[in-house]
């Protein structure tokens, strides 16, 4: 494999220095680009984007194109893992992702097994195996999976929720059921995970999207320690350098030196917790990745550049910082000012690393 000309990205996750603060942006690859609109529109469905590794390997590199990112996330879905477990995952539009057949009893979780990563999740290894050759060293490329409490959220209620009535139903009902379900997903993420690294994944991350919805001591049961699972189970070296883990909770913000204690690398943090008051939370232990509010980009240029400098500063001078939004880039931003915001977390950011 190729010398990697940009490594901030896995460097600031290991909390060694860099010259200036990397930053990526989650769903960097999607919809507020026309080009991406132009490639969804021919490829007809979101599934068949996914799983055609040319085709997600066309808009994994598309944001990079056009802005100086430093790291690229491969171009996939959480949902796959269930999609491959036969839950015939669909997108409806303005709805969201369904599935015809969630689950939704104990004779539904006893019929499920881990997929089988060389069959039938090799679209996205391939994805991944054609974007690095692709990228030929310019950045690293990210590997991700949802949580098994997230994932469970979307199979269980059968798509999105608001209340997730029935995935907390089950849980408060049935423990011991949910706890099954749980650790087939955490098995079933643990081999993806390493199977995306094999491919060529040179960082990994979890997205504990609907963690935040639990109490502390059922996130800690049902969410953190499937978490702690999957990381105690992963690959932590390849091509000879490390393969740094982050661990995203949206709404953790309160369960910081919990989430930094599981063994990962880094943590991501959403908009609601200030950064200073996250470093202090996790105490050296990890590096933080985060969190302007992804709203900040829907303001004029000036605007996103005070914020940017706001968040630099509220992290503040040293080592151990990724600059992203706190949740996903909305599909109505405007590519100009995501543009803004990457220049922006360059440009400011020298002055913190000349220590
Ligand atoms: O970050 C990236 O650029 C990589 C690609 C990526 C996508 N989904 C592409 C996508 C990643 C990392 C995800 C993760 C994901 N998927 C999460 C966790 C992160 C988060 O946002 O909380 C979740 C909860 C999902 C499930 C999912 N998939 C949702 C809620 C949606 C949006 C549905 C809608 O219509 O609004 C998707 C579909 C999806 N995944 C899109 C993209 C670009 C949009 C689909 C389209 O182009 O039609």
């Amino acid at each position: 494999m190729s010398e990697l000309r940009n490594d901030r990205y896995l460097r600031a996750l290991l909390r060694e220095p860099v010259d200036k603060t990397p930053v990526w942006v989650m769903r960097q690859a999607g919809r507020y680009l026309p080009e991406y609109r132009e490639v969804r529109a021919k490829a007809g469905d979101f599934m068949t984007l996914c799983s055609t590794p040319d085709l997600a390997c066309e808009v994994t590199l598309q944001p990079l194109r056009r802005f100086e990112l430093d790291a690229a996330i491969i171009f996939s879905d959480i949902l796959t893992i269930p999609d491959a477990m036969g839950l015939g995952l669909h997108f409806v539009a303005g709805e969201g992702p369904k599935f015809t057949k969630p689950i939704q009893s104990a004779a539904d979780i006893a019929k499920l097994g881990v997929p089988d990563m060389a069959s039938e999740l090799r679209y996205v290894m391939d994805a991944i195996s054609v974007t690095r050759r692709e990228l030929n060293g310019d950045v690293p490329l990210i590997g991700f999976s949802g949580s098994p409490w997230t994932l469970a959220c979307y199979m269980v209620e059968g798509g999105a929720s608001k209340d997730f009535g029935k995935v907390k139903g089950m849980m408060f009902d049935a423990p011991e059921q949910m706890h099954k379900l749980l650790d087939i997903m955490a098995q079933s993420v643990t081999a993806y995970l390493n199977a995306q690294i094999a491919a060529g994944a040179q960082s990994v991350m979890l997205f504990d999207t609907w963690g935040g919805t639990l109490s502390t001591r059922d996130y800690q049961q049902f969410s953190l320690a499937y978490m702690q699972q999957i990381i105690s189970g992963l690959t932590r070296e390849s091509e000879g350098r490390k393969v740094p883990v982050t661990v995203f909770t949206k709404g953790g913000g309160q369960w910081l030196p919990l989430i930094a204690a599981v063994g990962c690398d880094a943590v991501g943090v959403d908009w609601t917790t200030d950064l200073s008051v996250a470093r202090e939370a996790v105490n050296g232990k990890v590096a933080l990745q985060g969190n302007m509010d992804p709203c900040v980009l829907y303001a004029n240029k000036a605007r996103i550049e005070q914020e940017v400098a706001s968040v630099l500063a509220s992290f503040g001078e040293g080592e151990g910082h990724v600059f992203n939004l706190g949740h996903g880039i909305h599909p109505t931003i405007d590519p100009d000012h995501m543009g803004c915001l990457i220049d922006a977390v360059h440009n400011l950011s020298v002055p913190y690393h000349q220590g």
